[in-house]
């Protein structure tokens, strides 16, 4: 029995000393230590062997698995970090890589010019009305003193939509409508931002939809002089201080009289470049003093209320400060472009 338990103990060390991986492993603890091995054997005849023998036989027996299980748990564990060294060897990561930088969001053009514009006016006192894109008939030519078949119509070429008299405003101005009434009789300062649709063949200048800001202040001295005077403050804050402006008499249906502003062009001051078309000014906006019409449609009386109103584009205006010269690449959203601003 005794030598029977050293063979075993010995074949088993042999064997162990050829193991290499944890399958190998876990085979040879089934063989040697499992519930059917040689060694689990003799524990299972000692009950058959004489009283004198068992005691000894069954010491040694004992010795023989402790040593096989503490053989087990050191290869096992030395089996454990070889396998963590190989893998800190093969999958080591290479730190030293620079990363990818990640483009940062940034501003639409038009929204830039548009924040400015809202930084500009608030400081001289106007709020910022939200007003709607799809208007009525009404509001957007009626009620600015344009009846149906008024031939000044065709200034703004207009998207229909389905329902009879709703339509895509053609320009902020129907904003002007909704404020006064709302705000009637009391004295108004707003701008109105927003989007207009135009129905036109779109081209380098000419976009079926673009922004406008509208102005609008009513009360009861409020003269052409006012109009000029914060027309000309605007122009001085948002191109330079000392740009020089001109207003130009015009025509529109909602005002009377009624002008268009220029600027100085800054690409050749004045002196006629193929930017200003020669001129030496460039036209940046549409305004007048409110029909007295429009007054009244507002619910203020024209006989002691005046007002000015004025509509700009803020992409033109985006369009002359950073030089783009196609108006189409606004909404074309091209990387390429948004990513210079
Ligand atoms: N609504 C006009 C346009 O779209 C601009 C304008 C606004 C003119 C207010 C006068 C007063 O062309």
């Amino acid at each position: 029995m005794l030598e029977e338990l050293e063979k075993i103990e010995h074949g088993a060390l042999e064997t162990l000393s050829r193991v290499g991986d944890d399958a190998a492993l876990e085979a040879w603890r089934v063989t040697t230590l499992g519930r059917s091995s040689p060694l689990m054997q003799v524990f299972d005849r000692l009950g058959s062997l004489a009283k004198e023998e068992r005691p000894l036989i069954g010491r040694r027996a004992n010795e023989v698995k402790r040593n096989l299980e503490s053989r087990l748990a050191e290869l096992s564990e030395a089996l454990r970090t070889q396998a963590l060294a190989r893998a800190l060897q093969t999958e080591r990561l290479d730190i030293t890589l620079p990363g990818r930088s990640l483009a940062p969001g940034r501003l639409h053009p038009s929204t830039q010019i548009l924040r400015r514009i809202y930084a500009i006016f608030a400081e001289m006192g106007f709020q910022v009305y939200r007003s709607r894109e799809v208007e009525s008939d009404e509001n957007n030519f009626e009620l600015l003193n344009m009846p149906q078949h008024h031939p000044a119509r065709d200034m703004w070429d207009t998207f229909h939509t389905l329902a009879p008299g709703v339509l895509l405003r053609t320009h902020t101005s129907p904003g002007q409508i909704l404020v006064m009434r709302e705000q009637a009789p009391n004295p108004i300062r707003v701008i109105l931002p927003g989007m207009c649709y135009r129905y036109e063949q779109i081209s380098a200048r000419k976009e079926i939809q673009f922004n406008q800001v509208e102005g609008l202040a009513v009360g009861e001295n409020i003269t052409f002089g006012d109009l000029k005077g914060t027309l000309t403050d605007f122009a001085r804050r948002m191109f330079t201080p000392d740009v020089r402006t001109r207003f130009r008499a015009s025509h529109f249906p909602f005002t009377e009289p009624s002008a268009e502003m220029d600027i100085e062009c800054f690409l050749c001051q004045g002196k006629g470049c193929n930017v200003c078309s020669g001129t030496g000014w460039l036209e940046i906006l549409g305004c007048g003093m409110v029909h007295p019409t429009v007054l009244r449609n507002g619910g203020y009386d024209p006989e002691r209320f005046t007002g000015y109103a004025f509509g700009m584009g803020p992409e033109r205006i985006a369009m002359l400060r950073y030089r783009i010269d196609d108006i189409r690449y606004f909404w074309a959203n091209d990387i390429r472009f948004l990513e210079q601003f």
